[in-house]
C-alpha cells in the first residue's frame, strides 16, 4: 500500500491530535495538511489493517471553511497547524474531540459538554518560545531545486520528526515583542560576528538554544544556552543583547554540554537583572523562574483557573487537595476561597516556587509537597492529612498513574475537578473513577489557538 496514491477523496471530519479523516473502501484514511471538506488526492505513507495514512498531494476543491494562513511559515513549520482553519470552526472541532473521546474510551454518561471557551488573543498569545540554533538550515524544495548557495545557519523550531533540522523563523505569530525582536537581531549579529550555530548532530557550536519568556505585565526573560565554554564568545552575546534591549528584565545564561537541551540540572547565570520574571493574576503574584513551569497562555490560563475554581464550588470550609500543582498556581489561586490547600508536585524547584507564591501573596493556608503522586498521595499520607472536601488535579498528558486513581477512589472526596490537555487519558481515568463517580459538568477551554491542542475541565460527583 505504501506510496500509492488514492485519488478523490473527500475529507469528513477531524479526529483526536488533528487528524483528518477519510474513508477509501471501508477502511478509515488519515490525511495530513488537509481540512475537512477538501476533495484530495493521498499519497499512503503507513498502511495497517484497519487503517491508512498519508498526505495530501493534490487539491481538487478546497473546502469553503478554509481560510488564508497568516504566517508566511506555514506548512513546513510545526507550530500552528490549524491556521487555514476558521477560529470558530477550530473551536468545533475541539469540542468535538473532547465528545468523542468520552464517547469512545470513557464510555460513561456524560452531559451535553459545554461550547469551548475561546481565546481572546488568537495569534500572540504565548508567554514562553524555545528557538534553536543550526547550522544545518531546512532548504525547501524550491530552494534545493534552483541549484544556488544559500546560508545554512538558522534560528527557529526543529522541522516535526527531524530532529537535526530547523527551520530559520523570521516572524512568530505566536509571542509578542520583544520576541521576534530578540531573536532575529541575535541572528544577525551571531552571523556578521562570525560565531558558531550549534551543530545537531555533532553535538558542537557556541549558539544553541534561545528562551524567550514574556509576561502580561511587561517583564520578560531571556535565556541563551551555549554548547561551548567560551567565556569571550560568550560575552560578546551577553553585551550585545543587554545594550540593544535595555528593557529586558531577566537576562541569563547557561552552559550545557550534555548531549540534550534540558536545562532542569543546570546552572544558570544571571547576566543582568532578576533572575525570575512576575506575572499577575487578579492581584495575585507569580514568581516565575528559568525552571518552572507557567501556563503559556496567560490570559487564557485566568479563564481555566476560574472553571476550574467555579467547578470546586468553595465556600471557605473546604479542604482542597491541588494534585500536580506545579508552582502551585491553582492552590494559590483557590486559597482565599478554602480552609486549607494542600498540593503535591513532582519537580522540587517547583514547590520551592509554590511556597515562595503563597508568601509573596500573603496566603498561609497552603501546604506544599514534592515527589511523583504516586508515592506521596498514599494511605499513609491520607491518615496524617484532613481529608479533601474537594481534589483538583492537572496531570500531565500521559494522565494518573492507576495507583493515584485507586488512592482517589478511595479518598471519595464529594467533588473531584480533573483539568486535562490530553481528553483521551483524562476520559480513561474518568472511566475508572466512574466507579464511584458521576461526571456532572464538562468545560473545553481553548489555551492553543491555531492548533489542535485542547485543555478540558470536568467536574466529577461522588455518587450518592
Ligand atoms: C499540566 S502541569 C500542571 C501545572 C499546574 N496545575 C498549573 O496550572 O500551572 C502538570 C504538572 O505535573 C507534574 N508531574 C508530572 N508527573 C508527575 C508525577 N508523577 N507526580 C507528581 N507530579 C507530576 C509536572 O511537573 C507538572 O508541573
Amino acid at each position: 500500500m505504501k506510496n500509492k496514491v488514492i485519488h478523490n477523496l473527500r475529507i469528513e471530519r477531524i479526529a483526536a491530535e488533528g487528524k483528518c479523516v477519510a474513508h477509501h473502501e471501508g477502511k478509515v484514511v488519515f490525511v495530513q495538511n488537509a481540512a475537512p471538506g477538501d476533495l484530495v488526492d493521498v499519497r499512503i505513507n503507513r498502511g495497517k489493517s484497519s487503517f491508512m495514512e498519508g498526505e495530501a498531494i493534490h487539491f481538487h476543491e478546497y473546502s469553503k471553511d478554509r481560510v488564508e494562513p497568516f504566517c508566511g511559515h506555514f506548512g513546513i513549520c510545526g507550530g500552528c497547524k490549524w491556521q487555514h482553519i476558521h477560529y470558530d470552526l477550530q473551536m468545533d472541532y475541539k469540542r468535538q474531540q473532547v465528545v468523542d473521546q468520552f464517547t469512545r474510551i470513557g464510555k460513561v454518561p456524560i452531559p451535553e459538554v459545554n461550547p469551548i471557551i475561546g481565546s481572546a488573543q488568537t495569534q500572540y498569545y504565548r508567554n514562553k518560545l524555545d528557538f534553536t540554533f543550526s547550522n544545518s538550515r531546512w532548504l525547501t524544495r524550491e530552494e534545493i531545486n534552483s541549484g544556488k548557495e544559500f546560508e545554512r545557519n538558522a534560528l527557529g523550531f526543529h522541522i516535526p520528526k527531524m530532529f537535526d533540522k530547523i527551520i530559520d523563523i523570521e516572524h512568530c505569530y505566536l509571542q509578542s515583542e520583544p520576541s521576534n525582536e530578540v531573536r532575529n537581531s541575535l541572528k544577525e549579529f551571531a552571523l556578521n560576528e562570525g560565531l558558531s550555530f550549534y551543530d545537531l548532530r555533532n553535538q558542537v557550536g557556541l549558539l544553541r538554544n534561545l528562551i524567550i519568556r514574556t509576561t502580561s505585565t511587561g517583564e520578560s526573560m531571556v535565556i541563551v544556552q551555549f554548547g561551548e565554554d567560551d567565556p569571550e564568545g560568550i560575552e560578546k552575546v551577553m553585551a550585545f543583547l543587554h545594550e540593544k534591549f535595555p528593557s529586558l528584565t531577566s537576562l541569563l545564561y547557561i552552559i550545557n554540554l550534555k548531549k540534550n537541551e534540558t536545562f532542569h540540572d543546570q546552572e544558570i547565570v544571571t547576566y543582568a537583572g532578576k533572575d525570575y520574571i512576575e506575572e499577575e493574576m487578579e492581584g495575585l503574584k507569580f514568581r516565575i523562574g528559568p525552571k518552572s513551569f507557567y501556563q503559556t497562555n496567560s490570559l487564557q490560563a485566568y479563564e481555566l483557573y476560574k472553571v476550574a475554581r467555579e467547578y470546586a464550588g468553595l465556600t471557605g470550609e473546604e479542604v482542597v487537595y491541588d494534585l500536580y500543582t506545579g508552582t502551585g498556581t491553582i492552590a494559590n489561586f483557590v486559597a482565599k476561597q478554602a480552609k486549607e490547600v494542600i498540593g503535591i508536585e513532582y519537580v522540587e524547584a517547583a514547590i520551592e516556587d509554590a511556597k515562595l507564591n503563597s508568601n509573596i501573596n500573603n496566603i498561609y493556608n497552603t501546604r506544599f509537597y514534592a515527589g511523583d503522586m504516586k508515592d506521596i498521595l498514599t494511605p499513609a499520607f491520607a491518615s496524617k492529612h484532613p481529608k479533601p472536601h474537594v481534589v483538583i488535579t492537572d496531570p500531565p498528558r500521559a494522565g494518573m498513574h492507576e495507583d493515584v486513581v485507586k488512592m482517589l477512589l478511595q479518598l471519595a472526596a464529594p467533588v473531584i475537578v480533573y483539568v486535562s490537555c490530553n481528553p483521551a487519558t483524562q476520559a480513561r481515568d474518568i472511566a475508572l473513577l466512574a466507579e464511584k463517580y458521576q461526571v456532572e459538568k464538562i468545560q473545553p477551554v481553548d489555551m492553543f489557538p491555531q492548533t489542535y491542542h485542547v485543555e478540558n475541565v470536568v467536574r466529577l460527583r461522588l455518587k450518592p
